[in-house]
């Protein structure tokens, strides 16, 4: 059994990055399951699969094998064989993948991989669910959180760096539009587990919250 780093929170928060940066300094392995989640959402869109329609999702579910694969330590997304990778950040994959998690056969397709990767290695996972359902005795578990308008203004900053203008109230209604369905859906909605510790990071710098979590991690670790 791995020792396991749960890191859950909204769309923005600054969980990938964290959880990146604690893992290579650790010598963890990061497991980003939002990349399982778009990997699935690139299947429904290239396969017009409705996420809303339950029978369509189980379906197509049977025909979708979801594979995590690492090349100098990044997470590879391989969806039926092919490396997806490079084609899971967009908006239209992030929104697929919030509406197809939603469905119980699609949360099923990505959940024994998820806790295979767990309890052979030392990880850090980062999701919605991760320290709820997927690995609810997880030795640490982190709610990293930060108010709608700070998430938006860093994504539109993401956007900038990379050349594309983005509306921050436009960004910001995208985002809690995300969360409202990530937090109320049935299955496995997003929420702070009851032994999470909460980290808001609207004040904090990234070095700040990695340092917060790093000595957690040696204080847990013994
Ligand atoms: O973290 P992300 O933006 O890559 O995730 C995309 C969507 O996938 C997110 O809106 C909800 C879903 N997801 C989930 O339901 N459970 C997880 N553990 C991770 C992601």
């Amino acid at each position: 059994m791995g020792f396991n780093v749960a890191i859950d929170g909204p769309a923005g928060a600054g969980k990938s990055t964290v959880a990146k940066l604690i893992s290579k300094e650790m010598g963890f392995i990061y497991v980003d399951t939002g990349a399982m989640f778009r990997a699935i959402a690139i299947y429904f869109l290239r396969n017009d699969v409705c996420p809303e329609d339950g029978a369509a999702c189980e379906e197509a579910c049977k025909n979708i094998d979801v594979g995590i694969v690492y090349d100098n330590g990044a997470q590879q997304v391989i969806l039926n064989g092919e490396n997806v990778t490079g084609q899971l950040r967009t908006q239209e994959v992030g929104d697929m993948a919030s509406r197809a998690s939603v469905n119980p056969a699609v949360r099923n397709t990505l959940l024994e991989l998820q806790r295979k990767l767990a309890r052979e290695n030392d990880v850090v996972m980062d999701g919605r669910d991760i320290g709820t359902v997927v690995l609810p005795n997880a030795e640490l578990k982190v709610y990293l959180t930060a108010s709608s308008r700070v998430r938006a203004e860093r994504r539109v900053g993401e956007l900038k760096e990379k050349g594309i203008e983005a509306d921050l109230d436009v960004t910001e209604k995208e985002i809690i539009e995300r969360d409202m369905r990530d937090m109320n859906r049935e299955v496995a909605p997003l929420k702070q587990a009851d032994d999470a510790i909460l980290v808001d990071t609207d004040k904090m710098g990234i070095d700040e919250v990695c340092t917060a979590i790093r000595n957690l991690i040696k204080e847990r670790r013994g």
